[in-house]
């Protein structure tokens, strides 16, 4: 058996390196994407692994399929940039890594919302200037807070946890009950309920596609004053402009984003050569109220570990069986 894996950085090499050697099966690392043209490079492979958040051409499938390759891996957990369409023409089985870290994902959360209560990016900002005084940051206390969490998935649960550890009363939103959060009574009857009553909305939902957002003017109106929202999920959740203005307006606290709608061509680039031409986010950036980073949640050696041999493995899994625990199945 012979595997491509494609769009490597650097710091996930050394775990597909030594997977390739534990279970003795040739992995050829590619730091380039996969595209339409890199495709070429899987011939006389029998299976693809890759991650990348630019959008997968329809193209390399056909080409997959006319080379006999016909299980694509990916290292990630999110599939909005694959074309289904192509992938079903094609008879391609499509794999994820479901759960790389949920924990890592959920204490972001909960360290980016520390940091907005406690003023941190004006705190510090100030003393790298010298500027030792307390005021105008004064905190607020997680403790005495209601932390609304949408979404009570693997990530979403974790985050309860890690809430309600810090003494938070915790409320939860999700179509599909989870029968922990609900033998615990944590479960409101909607998302407008979560909105309605949280003191802080963090949002662990997938993408609803189609320009759906659960955090946008209508919505925020419904929210308490003084709210903060965190998103580490997707960045199409939210309407940016919307939640931007009401964090300007004073009708929201403030905003975690680690992830944002425009994000990809710009998150996990070196721009400081002054080539960022988007104006709500560098409006963000370089507002006190606003926590941004780069989509890093994930970002810990376990859960990059955790990506590059799962991945690998339910590649095995797929070529060796036709199928895997991790295979997303696809409508036809
Ligand atoms: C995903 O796994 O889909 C993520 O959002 C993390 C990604 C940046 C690797």
């Amino acid at each position: 058996m012979k595997l491509i894996d494609y769009g490597v950085r650097e710091d996930e090499m050394q775990y597909i390196k030594d997977w390739s050697k534990e279970n003795d099966i040739e992995v050829k690392i590619v730091t380039d994407l996969l595209t339409a043209e890199t495709i070429e490079a899987a011939k006389g492979y029998d299976g693809v692994v890759a991650y990348q958040q630019l959008p997968y051409d329809p193209i390399i499938f056909d080409k997959m399929n006319e080379y006999g390759i016909h299980v694509i891996s990916l290292r990630n957990v999110g599939t909005d940039n694959l074309p289904m369409d192509a992938l079903i023409k094609n008879n391609i089985r499509l794999t994820n890594v479901p759960s790389y870290s949920p924990e890592a994902i959920a204490e972001y959360s909960v360290t980016g919302l520390m940091a907005l209560l406690r003023n941190m990016k004006s705190m510090i900002r100030k003393v790298d200037n010298h500027d030792f005084r307390w005021a105008p940051d004064i905190g607020r206390e997680l403790n005495s807070l209601t932390v609304g969490v949408a979404g009570t998935g693997r990530i979403g649960r974790a985050a309860i946890k890690i809430y309600q550890g810090f003494g938070a009363n915790v409320i939860a939103y999700d179509k599909f009950h989870n029968p922990d959060i609900e033998k615990q009574g944590l479960y409101v009857d909607s998302l407008d309920e979560l909105l309605k009553n949280s003191d802080v909305v963090t949002l662990h939902l997938p993408s609803l596609g189609k320009g759906n957002t659960v955090i946008n003017e209508e919505t925020i109106s419904e929210m308490k004053n003084g709210a903060i929202v965190v998103n580490t999920g997707r960045g199409d959740l939210i309407k940016t402009k919307d939640l931007y203005d009401a964090v300007e307006s004073g009708k929201l606290d403030g905003a975690v984003l680690d992830v944002y709608e425009n994000e990809v061509g710009i998150f996990n680039s070196d721009l400081s050569n002054g080539e960022l031409n988007d104006e709500l986010l560098k409006a963000m950036v370089s507002n006190p109220k606003f926590i941004i980073t780069p989509h890093i949640a994930f970002y810990t050696t376990r859960a990059v570990k955790n990506m590059a041999t799962i991945s690998l493995d339910s590649m095995v899994e797929e070529l060796e069986t036709g199928t895997s625990k991790n295979e997303i199945k696809l409508a036809k």
